[in-house]
């Protein structure tokens, strides 16, 4: 990683946590992942080859760039998507600050409707982090769009635990997944195609 990249890093886990201890308006807070939860997601993604990754929920973008640096180095790339202006404004400033644009391709609108028009088995990877409330309904398309060997993770696990409980049953129960849940950060829920 670059000294420069480093340091955006640095510069956004600042900014969200001071953003969001002083503002209570969600959509106004950053809600992003934690630094070690970006390293792992940098690492599986490296591990597994996953050039195609899809990420639902930008925000301003810190969790991306995580995705983007594996992406960069696989010669990959990372389609995110997110329905707020406001953070799709903050994001695009943190891709150009951060070299790593050209790995990334920003979606602005709904994440159903997106996953909706995927094709089967596009993506290798993809990072949820969204609207929790809306994950029951999107299994269907999310499971779809993932390719044989494909990973699902899903933030939250454990922070929301109450909230992930009926998304994380779902999955569990589906024989062609298999699961488990990282306590790592927020708690990281993953889910693994096994077939067919
Ligand atoms: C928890 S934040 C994402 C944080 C980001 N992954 C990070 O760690 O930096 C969730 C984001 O999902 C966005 N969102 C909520 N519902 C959405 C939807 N239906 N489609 C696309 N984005 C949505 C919100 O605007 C918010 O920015």
């Amino acid at each position: 990683m670059t000294e420069s990249l480093q340091e955006l890093l640095i510069e956004l886990e600042q900014f969200g946590l001071s953003n969001d201890s002083a503002i209570a308006d969600r959509p106004r807070r950053m809600l992003n992942i934690t630094r070690d939860t970006g390293e792992f997601l940098s690492v599986l993604a490296r591990g597994m080859n996953a050039q195609r990754v899809l990420e639902i929920g930008t925000s301003n973008g810190y969790s991306t760039l995580w995705l983007a640096l594996a992406a960069k180095a696989l010669k990959g790339h990372v389609t995110t998507v997110e329905l707020s202006d406001f953070k799709l404004d903050l994001a695009v400033k943190n891709f150009e600050r951060s070299g790593l644009f050209p790995f990334i391709t920003q979606v602005h609108g709904e994440a159903g409707a997106l996953l909706r028009r995927s094709p089967e088995f596009s993506f290798d990877l993809v990072f949820l982090d969204s609207e929790r409330s809306e994950y029951l309904g999107w299994w269907p398309d999310i499971k779809r769009v993932i390719r044989k060997g494909g990973l699902l993770i899903v933030d939250n696990a454990t922070s929301h635990s109450a909230e992930m409980a009926p998304f994380v049953a779902m999955v569990s129960e589906d024989t062609e997944f298999t699961t488990c849940t990282v306590p790592i950060g927020n708690g990281e829920f993953l889910a693994t195609r096994v077939s067919p």
